[in-house]
């Protein structure tokens, strides 16, 4: 629960964030006592509503998208607490009329968190008028402000440091709360305490037991409606790779931090970025692979899409074969995958062990009573981060039968089994730390630099490269599988 009274300024308030996921998230904790006795909520936009239409407006968001029933007498104390405040984020004035309401009207919780759910374009200019208004509070003073901002948080690391500068010209580090929304999931929290919290995972978890890491975030959607543009200057790499998959791979490979504060996690995920690289080609095989979706049966291609350019190269997928220059992990490759258009959604981690030293017994797959010979089945970890979460650890097993064979079995831990209980969604998490002022699950400044910095180098292993196409509704390009090689991607989930 968060205790101090505060006000909550959404810029960008009519916006398709504040309606799927912000709005519902905050209804979430009200509804579940976790916000403050005292909150308001006021939506910053241009449009021209009054308090009763913006209302109506989230109200109908809310029946859309919360997770929690969204009742008219829950929804009504709900909107008690919502403001509508009109203003052009070109516009200094409107940023003075908004701190003109802090100074005038005493019943405003004087702590603020401005989330800035606007164009990453938008966002040093938002914050400077913000600052000369009078609206962004000194740094560890009461009352205090933070500011959430949404990625991209540049596209290359020059443009990264330039808007980190602009930030920190307003405001302190402490102050800025980077959302990656990877980190709000349960699932992906429960990374550190399945590695840390038990004694058995931990010794293999290094190059003399890991053979590799896969991590896999698969979509199905192509283009949500709006989002064209947007991703033609974005591509997979940096819209997943950069923060999501990255942060995936920090958690599953970083060293125990010292303690569960802020500042001992960001520091291993620190070491783990710094060690990163793009892996040294072998036998000429490229580190990456680069794909763009085709036409498929009543599918548009990419470049069929709305305000995608009909020449775009872009990439909506990538794979990746990256390692991690340390002691713990020189030499074990770590493949990086992901793209819209894919064949599941699904999101999961899989560490795959090494085969043991020596094979005493044959190993078979079968469907119902028929079995065939198949290679050795390694261990493997895997961590599915959505859907059907879980925990599930595949091991040889001897099949009951007259003969002396193994057959792959799953451990198997899955959220929906052992508690009968939804699981929050990352923005209720998120929002409620910055509320609290805990800024672990949030990504420094120089966290976001040093993603970048791999990301430049990633770029320039894989220069020249152009995406290929893949079918709608398949794993990606097939060369795919050649990068991987000889391994495989775990398809069939
Ligand atoms: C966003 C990306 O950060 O994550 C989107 O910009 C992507 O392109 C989304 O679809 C995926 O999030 P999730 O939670 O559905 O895996």
């Amino acid at each position: 629960k968060a205790n101090e009274p505060v006000t909550f300024v959404i810029f960008g308030a009519t916006g398709d964030l504040t309606r799927r996921k912000l709005l519902p998230a905050l209804y979430t904790l009200f509804r579940e006592r976790a916000l403050p006795e005292q909150f308001t909520i006021i939506g910053f936009a241009r449009r021209e509503y009054d308090n009763e239409e913006f209302c109506e407006l989230m109200g109908a968001a809310l029946r859309e998208h919360s997770r929690l029933p969204a009742d008219d007498a829950s929804l009504k104390e709900f909107c008690s607490h919502l403001l509508y405040h009109r203003g052009d984020l070109s516009d200094p004035a409107a940023f003075q009329s908004l701190n003109d309401r802090f100074t005038n009207d005493s019943t405003l919780p004087a702590n603020r968190l401005l989330y800035l759910s606007i164009s990453s374009d938008m966002v040093d200019q938002t914050v400077h008028f913000a600052h000369n208004a009078g609206l962004i509070t000194p740094a560890n003073q009461t009352p205090w402000t933070r500011v959430i901002i949404e990625k991209p948080f540049g596209r290359d690391l020059e443009t990264a440091k330039a808007l980190n500068q602009n930030l920190l010209a307003y405001l302190a580090e402490s102050q800025i709360y980077r959302i990656d929304h990877y980190l709000g999931k349960e699932t992906v929290q429960n990374i550190l305490s399945f590695r840390f919290a038990n004694t058995i995972f931990e010794p293999v978890f290094n190059r003399t037991y890991v053979d590799h890491i896969q991590i896999t975030a698969a979509e199905t959607v192509g283009m949500e409606s709006g989002r064209g543009a947007f991703y033609d200057r974005t591509g997979a790499l940096r819209d997943m790779v950069a923060n999501h998959l990255f942060q995936l791979l920090c958690l599953v490979t970083m060293e125990p931090p010292d303690g569960l504060n802020a500042a001992a996690i960001r520091a291993e995920k620190m070491k783990i970025l710094h060690a990163l690289q793009p892996a040294a080609s072998m036998q000429n095989r490229p580190g990456g692979v680069f794909g763009q979706y085709a036409k498929g049966d009543d599918i548009n291609a990419f470049r069929e899409e709305d305000r995608v350019s009909p020449d775009s190269q872009t990439e909506t997928f990538v794979a990746l074969r990256m390692e991690i220059n340390n002691w713990r992990w020189a030499g074990v490759p770590i493949y990086l995958r992901t793209g819209k258009r894919m064949s599941k959604k699904t999101t999961e981690i899989a560490v795959q062990f090494r085969i043991p030293a020596m094979q005493l017994f044959q190993h078979v797959a079968c469907e119902g009573d028929v079995c065939d010979l198949t290679g050795v089945k390694p261990n493997t970890l895997i961590f599915r981060i959505q859907p059907d979460e879980g925990i599930f650890l595949q091991v040889s097993a001897k099949r009951p039968s007259m003969q002396l064979v193994v057959e792959s079995v799953d451990m198997d831990f899955s959220y929906s089994g052992k508690w009968d209980k939804e699981l929050p969604e990352a923005y209720e998490r998120l929002l409620l730390d910055a509320l609290r002022g805990d800024p672990t699950l949030f990504t420094r400044s120089d966290e976001v630099e040093s993603e970048w910095q791999v990301i430049d180098a990633i770029w320039k292993a894989t220069e020249g490269q152009k995406p290929v196409d893949y079918a709608p509704g398949s794993w990606g390009p097939t060369d795919a599988d050649q990068l991987i090689a000889p391994f495989s991607w775990r398809n069939e989930q």
